[in-house]
């Protein structure tokens, strides 16, 4: 009843007024109304007295019953009126000079542009059409796929490509994954496997969450998703997304004979302090192949360089013929390599292995104390004669 005569008192004003609603008016009248001639009165909790509801820089407009969040230029809540406004770097979508990823350029561009919209799309709410979310994601795929399909036919790609890669999909789902509409995004192809789950609570879920696609599960927490509670910012997300063809994904720099043993996977949450998790994210991974080969957890890590596979933060905590469960303290790429470590044997065989050294060793020893006591032999005798002969020389 009250929002009726509300909306009513409104759309009287916005006739009278130059078209736009003056709602403040609206309310000063809807208000002397109730409290005039209501037999009951509705109190209005001012939302806006709540400290940090806009976040930071956000202006809270109260609104009877509700509120809305004004963000100023640079800052976004990605349509989401009620949302914190989070500050936008729309620079980082810029592409590079040199860049020889196929695709890549038009997909940056696409970002950017669309960063832009949020950047300067808040003053007065949402006014213009806001980009969706899906038809972002879609088009991330579909550049992974071509570029998936490049590396098949092309070979492999220098590290500082591969990461490069990685970079430029982190900084998208960052963008994509809040202006998706639904609870759960799935897209699958041929060589790109991506889910993420959308939370919009008001409070900050708690408990387990999992993700699982055709080649691996994640297993974590909304406590790790979100990260501190002071900075929630009304919604929280989780990425699995899986490159199924990326074998050729290896680090041309070190180590020969590193082969994937599982599809390469990312993660990505809302939480972006993710170097050094409280608790520990599980990721089982099932193999391409049975093996009985020990595989090794590892991220791929561009700390120190153009890009590596490393084993720091990650480790195996079960593994079987057909899966293994990597625990691991940062969220990356991950996935799972052989050939870092010896292959699994029996009992006996390490026996005949640890023979065989011990043998070697032996037959090393041995030759190096021949070599030093026939050295030392010969030199003390032809030393010998050195001397005799200098002596016969200054006789001279
Ligand atoms: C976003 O908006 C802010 C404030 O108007 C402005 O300073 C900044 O340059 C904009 N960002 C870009 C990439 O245009
Ligand atoms: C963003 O707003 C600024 C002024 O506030 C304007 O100069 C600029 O052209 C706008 N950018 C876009 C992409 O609309
Ligand atoms: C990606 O999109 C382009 C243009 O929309 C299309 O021609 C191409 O077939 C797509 N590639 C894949 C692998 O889906
Ligand atoms: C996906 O793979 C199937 C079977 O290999 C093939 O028939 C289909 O054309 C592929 N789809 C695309 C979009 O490449
Ligand atoms: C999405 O999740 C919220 C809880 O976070 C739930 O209330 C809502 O019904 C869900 N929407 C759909 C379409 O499943
Ligand atoms: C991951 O696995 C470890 C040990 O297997 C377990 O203690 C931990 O609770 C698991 N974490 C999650 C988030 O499931
Ligand atoms: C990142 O997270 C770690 C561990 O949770 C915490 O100690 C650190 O202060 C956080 N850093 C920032 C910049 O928030
Ligand atoms: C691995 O998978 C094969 C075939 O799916 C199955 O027969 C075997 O029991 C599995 N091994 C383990 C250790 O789970």
């Amino acid at each position: 009843m009250g929002a009726i005569i509300y909306l009513l008192i409104l759309a009287l004003l916005k006739d009278y007024g130059h078209g736009e609603p003056q709602e403040g008016i609206a309310v000063y009248v809807f208000l002397g109304l109730l409290t005039s001639g209501a037999t009951q009165q509705c109190l209005d909790i001012d939302e806006c007295n709540t400290d940090g509801v806009c976040g930071k820089r956000g202006i809270c407009q109260n609104l009877i019953g509700s509120y809305w969040c004004e963000c100023p230029a640079g800052f976004t809540n990605f349509g989401k009126n009620q949302n914190k406004c989070v500050e936008l770097n729309c620079d980082q979508y810029e592409t590079q000079p040199g860049q020889t990823l196929p695709g890549f350029d038009s997909f940056l561009s696409l970002l950017r542009n669309n960063c832009l919209v949020l950047n300067n799309s808040t003053l007065s709410g949402p006014t213009r059409p806001l980009p969706t979310g899906d038809v972002l994601l879609t088009l991330l795929v579909n550049t992974t796929d071509v570029l998936q399909l490049d590396l098949q036919s092309n070979g492999h790609r220098s590290s500082s490509e591969v990461t490069k890669l990685l970079k430029t999909i982190e900084i998208s789902i960052r963008l994509i994954a809040p202006l998706l509409t639904e609870n759960v995004t799935r897209i699958e192809t041929n060589h790109t496997d991506v889910e993420i789950l959308v939370r919009r609570d008001k409070t900050p879920p708690k408990g387990p969450v999992s993700l699982t696609n055709e080649n691996t599960q994640l297993d974590t927490t909304w406590e790790t998703v979100i990260g501190d509670y002071q900075n929630y910012q009304g919604f929280a997300f989780v990425v699995l997304l899986s490159y199924k063809n990326l074998d050729s994904l290896k680090d041309t720099t070190s180590r020969q004979n590193l082969q994937l043993m599982s599809s390469a996977l990312t993660v990505s949450v809302s939480n972006s302090n993710t170097t050094n998790l409280p608790q520990l994210i599980n990721l089982t991974f099932n193999h391409l192949q049975s093996s009985d080969v020990d595989p090794t957890c590892v991220y791929w890590s561009d700390e120190n360089g153009p890009g590596v596979w490393s084993e720091l933060g990650c480790t195996s905590v079960m593994s079987n013929s057909n899966q293994t469960v990597c625990s691991c303290s940062h969220l990356s790429t991950f996935a799972l390599l052989k050939g870092i470590h010896q292959k699994k044997g029996t009992g006996q065989l390490s026996l005949v292995m640890w023979g065989g050294v011990f043998v070697a060793l032996t037959c090393v020893v041995l030759s190096l104390i021949t070599t030093l006591w026939c050295r030392f032999v010969s030199r003390k005798r032809r030393g010998g004669n050195r001397l005799k002969q200098d002596v016969q020389l200054h006789r001279k």
